[in-house]
């Protein structure tokens, strides 16, 4: 079977960050209902010169870096849920942002958290149909993920984007294409009318929405898994690392109690040896297999669509080195509702191509804002701002950044280059 999978990844994160210490004090919530009970410790803020085509774009370009030609992308697929236009889609600001070839075939994708792995899989599936004829797939999921000043989700508001290069006899990760497991149904857990820039959501319904879709999917993988090998060792047992949808980061804590709890007690072998307490072992196997790859989350916070590659970008960062050749879980989820669990395969010799990632350095790098300049940002989110007349502040990473509306058309500078572009 074609080796598919991830070549290069590429992160990006807003330059402008919000302490919990400081969210905390503002809105009278204990740092420690923050910090432990959502696992948030600090959340990107979107400044009015960046926003989701710039996010997009600035990871595209870290993950084609000087190894991968704009000429050698025959497919870019941007997965979406905050989109700047109800038409057009931000795939085509990166194709041009990016300089990617004309026959290059170029659209969005939504399904709410879900899109970015809709479109990675339509990326592995294009490559493993013969029609990329050698080409590669640029696949980005990019968010910014917005609540009501005061609401119960506002802590876990985030933003960034995570770009990744798929190919055939990938550098960094290969996916399994024997099976993945699926579950998708029709609930009102997590939705944003058109009219509107902010979430409307159900938060404890959309906790119980999660769970089972984990629940469905993994069993559905179960057992396509069961049909393809045998084995006495309890199937979540076999990864490594389980990453996770992470809309906040103990989210994936419970996901992961959940996961291993129906899995260990459905492996007969595994099963007669169980405490009946399982708690410290849950602990203790979510602080291995989980916690590594949650970091970059409790900085950033929710990325929707980004949120679970944000995990891989993450972990690939910190431990490529010793996950060489070892299996990964993935779990994503997008309320709606559509959710996949699936695996994939650190490829010896990724640590060299992950150690470049450089989303530590990013986010070290990042400005803390007040409580009142993020009020200000988020209340000025409008997404026909004219030119902001200073540009970015001198704190941004960039390059490509939104330089406003000019006639209804939203336009794209970059600071290295100083180029102006028309959307
Ligand atoms: P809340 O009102 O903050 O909930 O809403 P809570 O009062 O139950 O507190 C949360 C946790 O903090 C609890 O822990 C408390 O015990 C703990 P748990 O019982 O769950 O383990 N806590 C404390 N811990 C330490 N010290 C304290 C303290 N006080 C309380 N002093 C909620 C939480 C997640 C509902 C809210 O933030 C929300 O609505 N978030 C947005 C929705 C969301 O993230 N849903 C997740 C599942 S849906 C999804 O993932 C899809 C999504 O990404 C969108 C998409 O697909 O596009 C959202």
């Amino acid at each position: 079977m074609m080796k598919i999978g991830i070549d290069r990844i590429g992160a990006y994160v807003p330059s402008e960050v919000l302490r919990a210490e400081v969210l905390s004090e503002a809105r009278g919530i204990p740092v420690a209902k923050l910090k432990q009970g959502l696992g948030v410790h600090a959340m990107a803020v979107v400044p009015p010169w960046e926003d989701t085509v710039s996010l997009a774009a600035n990871a595209a370009l870290r993950a084609l870096g000087s190894d991968v030609s704009p000429e050698e992308i025959g497919l870019c697929i941007v997965g979406t849920e905050s989109g700047v236009d109800h038409s057009k889609p931000t795939a085509i600001f990166v194709h041009e942002l990016l300089g990617l070839p004309s026959n290059c075939r170029t659209y969005e994708v939504k399904h709410a958290c879900f899109g970015g792995t809709a479109a990675l899989l339509t990326a592995m599936d294009w490559i493993a149909s013969g029609s990329a004829r050698g080409r590669k797939a640029l696949v980005i999921a990019s968010d910014i993920a917005k609540y009501p000043p005061g609401s119960a989700g506002e802590p876990t508001q985030g933003a960034g984007a995570v770009a990744l290069v798929v190919s055939e006899n990938p550098a960094l990760v290969e996916m399994d294409r024997t099976c993945t497991g699926v579950f998708a149904g029709q609930v009102h857990d997590f939705w944003r009318p058109l009219d509107q820039t902010q979430a409307i959501v159900d938060g404890k319904y959309s906790v119980d929405c999660y769970l089972e879709a984990l629940e469905h999917a993994f069993a559905d993988y179960a057992h396509q898994r069961a049909g393809i090998e045998e084995s006495s060792v309890p199937l979540s047992d076999r990864f490594a690392r389980l990453i996770f949808h992470a809309p906040f980061p103990r989210m994936a804590g419970k996901a992961h109690a959940k996961l291993v709890v129906q899995d260990w007690k459905s492996t007969p072998a595994r099963a007669a040896t169980l405490p009946d307490d399982l708690t410290e072992l849950v602990a203790s196997d979510a602080m291995a297999r989980v916690d590594p790859t949650l970091w970059a989350a409790r900085l950033i916070g929710n990325t929707y669509t980004a949120s679970m590659y944000f995990g891989l970008a993450g972990t690939l960062e910190c431990e490529a080195a010793t996950l060489e050749g070892e299996q990964l879980g993935f779990f994503s989820y997008g309320s709606g509702c559509c959710s996949e669990f699936f695996a994939g395969r650190v490829v010896e010799g990724a640590a060299q191509i992950a150690a470049g990632i450089g989303l530590a350095d990013l986010l070290a790098k990042r400005k803390e804002v007040s409580m009142a300049e993020y009020e200000r940002h988020h209340a000025k989110a409008d997404l026909r701002a004219e030119a902001n007349p200073e540009g970015p502040g001198a704190h941004f990473a960039g390059p490509i950044y939104f330089a406003g509306t000019v006639d209804e058309k939203r336009t794209y500078a970059s600071q290295g280059r100083g180029a102006s572009v028309a959307g």
